[in-house]
């Protein structure tokens, strides 16, 4: 039933700890990776932590899009103001969810009573949009090379990345 609908259903492996989500159709390439990037920001911050990128205008309806609080920039991370999951219009901004998140395990709470939204899905970015007003959640813009492996050409030109890597060794 979406993407909350299957953390949800990881609830009791977790616990009360922080815990990562890596959604693998997003292949992020680089040193130190993607997501142990967010779990340094993670630790100076102390605070729930997102994945975010630049994405074209005419493409945010593919994605969660953030709003930020402009001035909240340390390093590359940000207080996030408020979060929407595929805006048909009106996007806040051009800044995407990428599938790589740190989040407290407060999140079972909002995602315990959540009726489907988008795409009649159960979507983890609902939950996200209620907990960021009771506690500070921050978007990460991680550095990296991003391939969507949900779409055909994504994952081609994944493919075709790292054969060239291997190929050039
Ligand atoms: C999911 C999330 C979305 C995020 C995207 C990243 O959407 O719901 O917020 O931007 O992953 O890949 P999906 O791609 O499963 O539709």
């Amino acid at each position: 039933n979406g993407l909350g609908d299957a953390i949800l259903h990881a609830e009791h492996l977790i616990k009360d700890e922080a815990f990562a989500i890596i959604l693998a159709d997003d292949l992020i390439i680089n040193n130190p990776s993607c997501i142990n990037q967010l779990i340094a920001a993670y630790e100076d911050n102390q605070s729930s932590v997102i994945g975010l990128n630049e994405v074209p205008k005419n493409e945010t309806e593919k994605y969660g899009i953030v709003s930020i609080e402009e001035s909240s920039s340390t390093s590359n991370a940000f207080l996030l103001k408020d979060i929407i999951e595929k805006p048909k219009n009106n996007a806040p901004s051009n800044l995407a969810v990428v599938g790589r998140y740190i989040l407290s395990s407060k999140i079972f709470k909002y995602l315990r009573n959540l009726e489907p939204s988008v795409g009649n899905e159960v979507q983890l970015t609902d939950a996200i949009r209620l907990m960021l007003k009771d506690e500070k959640v921050m978007g990460y813009m991680y550095e990296g090379i991003k391939f969507d492996c949900g779409s055909k050409h994504g994952y081609v030109n994944a493919i075709r990345h790292l054969a060239e890597e291997i190929f050039d060794e």
